[in-house]
């Protein structure tokens, strides 16, 4: 329960202790744990950078929240209610509301669907398909990430990797979700094509108060990109913090570490192509 005195407001996602382990290489080997005793809040309109090198757990967190598994201990609440024994059925009920957006962008699109048919698919998924009223939507969808109709009736190898990842953005919205998971969205994309998308992520967040928990293993692009930052290391949170504090004036020795191995996150960013921070 939320402490009735706490003025402040109660988190989109709340994640507590969470931990997630895989099977060992053979069948005699121990269990990896790569989550252990994970927590973290995204707030609505929030974005939280989970930070940290390949291999430390950030995807296999990423799962367990978006209800893709089972935790094998631990609490994930959204908007207050535990996902980690509810049902199918409640699970289904509510999976609209927190959607994926994942780093490969041809990879996460089936290569036989047309762009339409690809942002029209979880609206049927999910029962909100209607045809006098589906195709206008899915252009409209198509329209809020910076494409154009025509582009709906291409197949995913007619598009950018940009464009790709476009279409992946307009079919997490098409369920009108409340928190975006994304799990190294930009990782894939030319540098070049990298500020558009950060840009339109950004002002989706405005206009609809997403919360974004925002995987990446890229200090610079943390800090232009989120409000706070966690830092993960060895699948624990070892700092948590605003992002500016956090990556200037590291605490925790790994992030310092983290932190000297990119010079130019002292000054100005490296990649003139990212957008202005929130
Ligand atoms: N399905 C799986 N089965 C076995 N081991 C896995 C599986 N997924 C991830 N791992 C291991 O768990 C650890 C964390 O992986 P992952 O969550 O993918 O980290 P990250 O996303 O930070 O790169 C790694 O050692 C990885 O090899
Ligand atoms: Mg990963």
């Amino acid at each position: 329960m939320d402490d009735p005195n706490d003025p402040a407001p109660a988190p989109l996602l709340r994640v507590r202790d969470l931990v997630v382990r895989h099977p060992g290489p053979t069948r005699r080997s121990a269990p990896l744990t790569a989550v252990d005793g994970v927590s973290f809040d995204v707030h609505a309109g929030e974005t939280l950078a989970l930070v940290g090198e390949s291999g430390c757990g950030k995807t296999s967190a990423a799962t367990a929240v978006l209800g893709l598994r089972r935790p094998d201990a631990g609490s994930v609440r959204f908007e207050g209610t535990e996902l980690t024994t509810l049902g199918e059925a409640g699970l289904r009920a509510l999976r609209p509301a927190f959607q994926p957006v994942l780093q490969d962008p041809y990879g996460s699109l089936s290569p036989r669907l047309r762009v339409r048919d690809a942002v029209a698919e979880p609206l049927r998924i999910h029962g909100r398909w209607e045809r006098a009223t589906g195709p206008d939507q899915v252009d409209a969808l198509l329209g809020k990430v910076g494409l154009d109709p025509a582009h709906g009736d291409r197949f995913p190898h007619e598009l950018s990797g940009g464009q790709c990842q476009r279409v992946g953005i307009a079919r997490a919205l098409a369920c009108e979700p409340r928190l975006l998971v994304l799990d190294e969205p930009v990782s894939a994309l030319d540098p070049s094509v990298r500020a558009g998308v950060l840009n339109l992520l950004n002002g989706l967040q405005d206009e609809l108060g997403l919360g974004y928990l925002f995987i990446c293993h890229d200090l610079p692009l943390a800090r232009h990109i989120a409000h706070r930052v966690a830092v993960m290391h060895r699948g624990r949170i070892v700092e948590t913090g605003p992002a500016r504090r956090v990556l200037t004036d590291p605490e925790h020795p790994y992030t310092r570490e983290l932190v000297r191995a990119v010079p130019s996150i002292h000054g100005a960013p490296s990649e003139s192509s990212l957008p202005a921070a929130p």
